[in-house]
């Protein structure tokens, strides 16, 4: 496995393999890989096949945190990363500097950034200012770099898959992009690197996201047709809000494709989940 720093040295290693008939898989990740992610890894490396070069790429993206986030404490274990990518077979792993990735940003000279304007206004974007515009100007980026066929995101972030296949069909990335099923904790919490922030208290009580998404499915298989939605969702924000570290930012039904916002909850209705658990904000969604 090849552990490569520079962008230059990615990029030239990428344009060698594929002019050499390779496929190339990649899966884009902030580090501190969980099961989530080797799920992504295995279904990369399952839609190039053995002859196919998977890469991982390991970058904890500044331009995608606010002001007031969690870039500077992010949990971060490069060597632990890079064991698990060795075992699970990945033949290249990028993990750049912030420097070489936002060349001159220090003197404010970086100043090219890609912004998708409609799925990214709502939900993650209005709770999280800009949050996506780093999203999309760092994949763009890395997809310029790695030159993947085929790109794996995971479902539990369902707004950033949609924004992003929606940059590659505007702006003609030649990436097929997969969408992978949330990988969950035994008592249903969606593995994140950010669970290492909830001590045992907390972390019993971040179960509250996945019993409110059960309660929300049995009341659509129970309601036959459809529910109101704002009744629906006071009824969940009652039930999280019965843990006393809980408090709900945003709970929404929406049409999976367009993410717009639904009245009436059915069978195949999104539901999207940010949560604070006390100062760890969560999300998770479903299709209920
Ligand atoms: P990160 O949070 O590290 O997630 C990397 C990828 O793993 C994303 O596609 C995310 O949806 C997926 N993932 C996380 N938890 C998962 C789970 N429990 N099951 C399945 N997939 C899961 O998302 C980012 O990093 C960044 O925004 C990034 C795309 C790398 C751009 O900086």
């Amino acid at each position: 496995m090849q552990v490569i720093r520079s962008t230059r040295a990615i990029q030239r290693l990428a344009l060698k393999w594929r002019r050499a008939g390779h496929k190339i898989g990649f899966v884009p990740t902030m580090g501190y890989l969980h099961g989530g992610h080797m799920s992504l890894i295995r279904r990369a490396r399952r839609a190039v096949g053995p002859r196919g070069k998977v890469v991982v790429s390991i970058y904890v993206n500044p331009t995608q945190f606010g002001p007031n986030e969690d870039l500077s404490r992010y949990p971060r274990d490069l060597i632990g990363d890079l064991r698990c990518c060795r075992a699970e077979g990945v033949d290249a792993v990028f993990a750049p500097s912030d420097a070489d990735m936002y060349p001159g940003a220090r003197e404010g000279l970086f100043s090219t950034y890609v912004v998708e304007e409609r799925l990214s206004a709502r939900l993650e974007g209005a709770s999280r200012p800009g949050h996506f515009r780093g999203v999309t100007t760092v994949v763009a980026k890395l997809f310029n770099l790695v030159q993947p066929d085929v790109a794996v995101f995971g479902a539990k972030d369902f707004q950033q898959a949609a924004v992003v296949r929606r940059m590659c069909a505007d702006l003609n990335f030649p990436v097929r992009v997969i969408v992978a099923p949330t990988v969950r904790e035994p008592d249903g919490l969606a593995m994140s690197s950010r669970n290492k922030y909830l001590s045992g208290r907390l972390r019993i009580q971040a179960t509250v996201l996945w019993r409110a998404i059960l309660k929300a499915r049995a009341a659509v298989r129970r309601g036959r047709g459809a529910l109101q939605a704002a009744r629906l969702r006071a009824e969940l924000k009652r039930f999280i809000e019965s843990e006393p570290a809980a408090r709900v930012d945003y709970i929404e039904f929406v049409d999976p494709l367009t993410l717009k916002r639904v009245l009436r909850v059915s069978r195949g209705t999104q539901l999207l989940l940010a949560v604070f658990i006390g100062r760890t904000r969560l999300i998770d969604n479903a299709r209920l």
